[in-house]
């Protein structure tokens, strides 16, 4: 694994990571959000005093078990834990009957926004019937418990339902984010197993019906014999190839299914979800997920760091389903917590730049949970625009997918947030499963920029190259170091890989793969990946997974992919590729080498993963082991003198490289 953190702590990335260290705004909690805060610093010291005990108070606190569980944690199989393994419940009656329940059936679960601008409301009693509808129709399609269905959808409330079928029958969902090509939906089918697919005709998106179902079908045609049938949902009415006996209409099956169905209670170790993540290698992780601890975890965190008022509040969280703040965030946090929710289809500028704050305004909004490229995306518009819609009902703001620079963070706090509502930054990932550094509103003081501290009954630190804590005003790698309960349980079908991947850099500790930073004050600055994962507007991307992408095409012999400091995404794609000597190529202008190859990315793994920009080279510069050295190809990629190049197997590269670049093409 290459490690590169010195050239990121020192290097000047996005928006003026350069100024963090010296950022010394602080903000106390007002005394007001502090006397009616769900949190208090207590919880710290409860939780210090006994973690797997604070964590069983949360679990039987927060969810509902059908056999209650006698046991905390089991450790014994390290690093793969068990939290309340002798306990069983069912996450979706957690989510949603037991609102019902308990009488609030006609609360508002989601206020749906379609881009268009057509809405849905569903309450928990409609939530219960879509639910167990979809659940019976999954089973009628030859579900059962255990067999794996993936999930191919617009935000759209059927996401959410499907989700939740999922979960009420014991079935692991994958879902895959419906940006992802053909070919990254194939293999996650593949790799999962997946039985059943559900998708839609399309979703909206700018202002446009964008297919989701080709990409299916041409999944499906190279072969996944796990597959017998795909479910899906109409959503724009656009044509759609049909292939009779595999699809079918979730309007013939899961709308004229009965509306009654009982749960499948399931072991606390039932695994919930796999979801695919980008790696250091050009395989994706099928990162999974069981049951008890995850609930647990996601309420526990939607509770306490978003203050969450389950009577009054309106939350929205803008993420996506298909990635893991939609799984926590959108779907189960919320829901376990009996929450009222905003979801919405579409992108912030459609059909103008204020969509988002007309939502916020329309809908009461009071707790906004966004990523900082989004933030940084609507300074750029213009403070103009939010100002011209009512934004004083939010009430706490959230902040997760990469580090906030203290520019983003001051302008989220007042133009967003009235200078009043205090921001949550919050670091987590994909494999933690729920949030696990953050501030807690109305008990800790800001400070623009950073996560700061882990949650009470989290354990975390930041190390040097021999494992030892660093004292406070120093850098490092950050690890976690002891279990919690939303910890991933592997990766699917591949325990070695979880092995090497997490816990062998580091013995005995969780290897994140995050350079971070410890103040004077022992709070923690996240500082970026320090691994060859990319993070563009908060999405994980692997460069190994872009270079294959790109030598797949005929013209390209060899690419080397890096991420360059962006001022919006955080880091944008750069590709360097040397094309085939024997390749048509040659012969055509860059701009259209360029714009092929992007394009070409973009088919193979999806628009978010689509080069800035590809540039022709004629060598990359190797160590004499022949390891590309990224560090000096970001260095270009940045407009930046290279750095040292003492240890390439041939020096001169670099400079062939500056002149080529230099001539026009
Ligand atoms: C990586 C995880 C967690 C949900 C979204 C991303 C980066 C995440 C922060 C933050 C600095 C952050 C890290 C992490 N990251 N949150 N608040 N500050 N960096 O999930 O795709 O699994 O990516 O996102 O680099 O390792 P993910």
């Amino acid at each position: 694994m290459s490690l590169h953190l010195e050239a990121r702590v020192s290097d000047p990335t996005a928006g003026g990571l350069e100024n963090l260290l010296s950022e010394d705004r602080r903000f106390p909690p007002s005394a007001e959000f502090a006397a009616q805060a769900n949190a208090s610093a207590d919880l710290y010291s409860w939780a210090n005093a006994d973690r797997p005990a604070f964590w069983g108070e949360q679990a039987r606190e927060l969810l509902t078990w059908s056999t209650p569980f006698e046991q905390t944690l089991d450790w014994s199989d390290a690093p793969v834990a068990r939290w309340f393994a002798d306990g069983r419940l069912n996450a979706a009656y957690n989510a949603v009957d037991r609102h019902v329940e308990a009488g609030r059936g006609d609360k508002v679960a989601l206020h749906f926004e379609g881009e268009g601008g057509d809405t849905r409301t569903l309450t928990y009693a409609d939530l219960q019937r879509e639910v167990s509808r979809a659940a019976n129709a999954l089973t009628s399609l030859g579900v059962t418990t255990g067999d794996r269905v993936a999930v191919y959808l617009p935000m759209i409330p059927e996401a959410v339902v499907t989700m939740l079928a999922c979960a009420r029958i014991g079935a692991p969902h994958s879902v895959v984010f419906g940006g992802f090509s053909a070919e990254a939906l194939h293999s996650r089918i593949l790799d999962a197993e997946a039985k059943l697919v559900v998708t839609a005709d399309g979703g909206f998106r700018r202002g446009a019906a964008s297919a989701l179902k080709p990409a299916v079908d041409e999944a499906l045609a190279k072969g996944a014999p796990s597959v017998e049938h795909v479910l899906v949902v109409k959503r724009t009415g656009q044509p759609v190839e049909w292939t009779e006996g595999r699809d079918v209409w979730w309007s013939d099956v899961v709308d004229t299914a009965s509306d009654e169905h009982t749960p499948v209670d399931v072991e606390a170790e039932h695994p919930l979800f796999i979801l695919y993540t980008s790696g250091t290698t050009g395989k994706p992780k099928g990162i999974f997920h069981t049951t008890g601890g995850y609930l647990a975890q996601a309420a526990y965190t939607h509770l306490n760091v978003f203050d969450l008022k389950a009577e009054t509040d309106v939350y929205w969280c803008t993420a996506d389903v298909g990635w893991i703040t939609g799984h926590t965030y959108v779907v189960y946090g919320p829901l376990v917590n009996g929450a009222t929710q905003v979801i919405y289809e579409g992108t912030p500028d459609t059909p103008h730049r204020g969509r988002w704050w007309e939502i916020v305004q329309k809908y009461g909004v009071t707790i906004l949970y966004t990523a900082p490229t989004a933030i940084r995306t609507c300074m750029k518009w213009g403070e103009e625009i939010p100002a011209q819609f009512d934004l004083s009902s939010l009430r706490v703001l959230g902040s997760v997918g990469e580090p906030i620079n203290p520019e983003a963070w001051m302008w989220y706090r007042r133009v967003v947030g009235g200078d009043r509502a205090p921001i949550v930054d919050t670091w987590w990932q994909t494999e933690t499963g729920a949030i696990m550094i953050s501030p807690l509103p109305g008990v800790t003081e800001t400070k623009p920029g950073s996560a700061q501290v882990p949650l009470p009954g989290i354990a975390a630190d930041v190390v040097d190259d021999e494992a030892h804590s660093v004292p406070d005003g120093s850098g490092g790698y950050l690890v976690l170091t002891e279990p919690w309960p939303a910890m991933l349980r592997g990766i699917w079908g591949d325990r070695q890989r979880y092995v090497d991947t997490y816990w062998s850099r580091f013995r005995g500790l969780y290897f994140a793969g995050d350079g971070a930073k410890k103040d004077e004050d022992g709070d923690i600055w996240l500082l970026g990946r320090v691994d060859d994962v990319m993070n563009v507007s908060g999405h994980r991307l692997s460069t190994t997974e872009i270079e294959s992408a790109l030598v797949s095409h005929p013209w390209v012999a060899e690419a080397a992919v890096v991420g360059a400091a962006d001022e919006t995404t955080g880091q944008a794609v750069v590709a360097f590729v040397i094309l085939r000597g024997d390749s048509e190529a040659g012969d055509l202008p860059a701009q259209d080498v360029q714009t092929t190859l992007r394009n070409h990315v973009a088919k193979e793994i999806g628009p978010i993963a689509k080069p800035r920009q590809v540039l022709v080279v004629a060598e990359l510069p190797k160590t004499r082991s022949g390891k590309i050295m990224r560090r000096l190809l970001r260095d270009v990629a940045e407009n930046r003198q290279v750095g040292d190049a003492t240890t390439l197997a041939d020096s001169s590269v670099m400079d062939l490289i500056a002149q080529g670049l230099s001539t026009p093409a």
